[in-house]
């Protein structure tokens, strides 16, 4: 018998000890430090209190955690991350966990549900489908090795320490697409300590920007004003985007595939296409 509540009385460590016994054998290799981990927590707006465990006499073995925020106007909550232990799958736990966050949501106002998942896990899929899950959109996410790589820049690159809300009016602009949940402006600014800012200026107006995580060489976005694209400003953003992260592996999350301009430019930096996610969304 499984008992499910919330994770209000659950902490960090425990937290971050089931996700890693959860996701050992995920087709993505998770090798991510407890402080990582809470930083994913924190740029994805994670609330224990409207987050399930699934507990077996009183150890954690499964969790839906998920976060809320004003998403397209409505009230939004994300899958940030669901797991059980290996040993513990094919028991309903997860569509249990399901079924308690979706009354919880439900008495809290929340309109809709939103989740991202990977193509190839088939049994995810159909498991949200069956749910009531609908696809909204396709990704796809590229990764590349820094050491393959060398950097050219024809533009100079300054950096800012934020990113205000003016700038985000006009940078949003530049976007051929919406950026997904963890790559969203709240996701940023709620992480905003853990990125680089890279900008460039002509005639005293910012043209292109770019973001990039210091520790984990995740770009959550990158986009150039479509005035000036195709002058290597995109390219140049880049290059200062890799010499200001410590980590090996550069990786482009949850490019929207319809999405040419950036695909082509980051195919033309040799990165490499590895994961295709759907973004779906339940409407509650
Ligand atoms: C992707 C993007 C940043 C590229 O910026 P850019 O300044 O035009 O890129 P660059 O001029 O530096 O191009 C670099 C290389 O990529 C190639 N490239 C860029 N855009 C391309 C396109 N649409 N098609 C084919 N190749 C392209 C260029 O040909 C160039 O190659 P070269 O150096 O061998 O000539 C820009 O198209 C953009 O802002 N797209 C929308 C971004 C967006 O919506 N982001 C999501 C929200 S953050």
């Amino acid at each position: 018998m499984f008992n499910y509540s919330t994770l209000e009385s659950i902490g960090m460590e425990k937290l971050y000890k089931t996700f890693l016994e959860a996701f050992s054998d995920y087709q993505v290799k998770i090798d991510l430090p407890i402080l990582k981990f809470q930083q994913m927590l924190q740029r994805r707006g994670y609330i224990s209190k409207v987050s399930i465990g699934a507990f077996e006499n009183n150890t954690l073995v499964g969790f839906l955690l998920n976060g809320i925020r004003y998403w397209d106007g409505k009230l939004t909550a994300y899958d940030t991350g669901t797991g059980v232990i290996k040993t513990y799958r094919e028991h309903g736990i997860t569509s249990n966990m399901i079924f308690n966050t979706k009354q919880l949501l439900g008495e809290m106002g929340v309109e809709q549900y939103l989740l991202e998942v990977i193509q190839s896990n088939i049994s995810a899929v159909r498991l949200y489908k069956k749910q009531g899950f609908e696809i909204l959109r396709e990704f796809e996410c590229f990764n590349l090795d820094k050491n393959k790589y060398t950097p050219t820049a024809a533009y100079e690159t300054q950096h800012i320490n934020s990113i205000t809300k003016s700038n985000w009016k006009e940078f949003a602009k530049f976007w051929d697409f919406k950026p997904s949940w963890q790559n969203s402006i709240d996701s940023v600014n709620d992480a905003s300590g853990t990125f680089v800012y890279s900008i460039i200026i002509i005639d005293n107006t910012i043209v292109g920007y770019g973001i990039i995580d210091k520790y984990t060489g995740d770009i959550p976005q990158i986009a150039v004003d479509k005035n000036y694209r195709g002058r290597g400003i995109g390219r140049s953003i880049f290059a200062d985007l890799l010499k200001n992260t410590e980590a090996y592996n550069v990786k482009v999350l949850n490019v929207d595939n319809h999405c040419d301009s950036v695909k082509d430019f980051l195919f033309n930096l040799k990165f490499q296409q590895n994961v295709s996610q759907y973004e779906m969304v339940l409407k509650l």
